[in-house]
């Protein structure tokens, strides 16, 4: 696998790479992570062969003040050694001054209205910040296809309608959330989690689950399901910042009739907050 830590390297190496599939990350790589690459192999077999191409760069712009920035974790040789062994051909690991090289960054990418609801109203900036990195990470890369996973669904949507509405030649590929034998969404931050919240976690799981089935059987009192699994939460010592039934396409609030749905929630347990979300079609 090559290494490369300039943009300079990298696109002197992704010239001849011809098809490239990309899968942008903050490293601490887990088998979500590697059902990703598995993803991106799989966009290169159906083009007749190319390249795999990974980023590990925690990026500074997309956490707000207070959040885990400077902990989150940074596990660069095991996380090297799993993309080996996954067969990935090359790895892009810039440090904050090569991606980042004016002290401030004048030119950001501004998402419309829906980086500010959801997570964006829990944390303000994030979605900017990512829109901002994972543009700059294209246009370093160039990739023909990338994938991002249904685990953070709001920024699949955002990456979407940012690949769509600035004309960016890149196809985005959804990949299913990982999980653990309990239902628990594969995270980088569950690592944070107590053995005892460890087994607490799955909760928020089990509680999506809940309003899908009720959703399945016809129930569309959207209100009553998301109050029913907030208060479960939060007598299991959660602190909640949203459980929400939205649309799949543009993730506005769900009327009753709408077919293709999302369940998503937020909620802190302890010092980590976990995210979530379960999509579902009616018939
Ligand atoms: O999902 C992530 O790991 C990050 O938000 C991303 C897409 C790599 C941008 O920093």
């Amino acid at each position: 696998m090559h290494v490369f830590t300039t943009i300079a390297e990298l696109r002197a190496w992704r010239r001849q790479a011809g098809f490239v599939a990309f899968v942008p990350t903050m490293g601490n790589l887990h088998e979500g992570h590697i059902s990703l690459c598995r993803a991106a192999r799989a966009a290169c077999d159906q083009a007749g062969g190319g390249k795999v191409v990974v980023s590990i760069f925690v990026n500074p712009l997309q956490f707000g003040q207070g959040e885990d920035y400077l902990t989150y974790p940074r596990t660069f040789e095991e996380d090297c050694a799993k993309l080996e062994a996954a067969g990935v051909d090359a790895l892009f690991h810039p440090d904050v001054a090569a991606l980042y090289p004016r002290v401030e960054q004048q030119y950001k990418v501004e998402p419309p209205a829906i980086q500010h609801e959801l997570d964006g109203q829990f944390r303000p900036g994030h979605f900017r910040g990512v829109a901002t990195v994972v543009t700059k990470l294209f246009n370093i890369v160039q990739p023909d296809s990338a994938m991002f996973g249904k685990k953070d669904y709001q920024q699949l949507k955002v990456i979407e309608g940012m690949v769509m509405d600035l004309d960016m030649p890149i196809a985005i590929v959804p990949v299913d959330t990982g999980r653990a034998d309990d239902g628990l969404a594969l995270s980088s931050r569950n690592g944070y989690l107590t053995a005892d919240e460890r087994a607490e976690a799955p909760r928020l799981y089990r509680n999506l689950a809940a309003i899908r089935t009720a959703l399945q059987n016809g129930d569309s009192d959207f209100v009553k399901l998301t109050e029913t699994a907030r208060a479960d939460l939060e007598n299991h010592g959660w602190r909640v910042d949203y459980v929400e039934i939205r649309d799949q396409e543009r993730l506005e609030h769900a009327r009753p009739g709408d077919k293709a749905l999302v369940i998503l929630a937020a909620a802190r347990l302890g010092r980590p907050r976990l995210i979530d979300n379960l999509e579902l079609t009616l018939a």
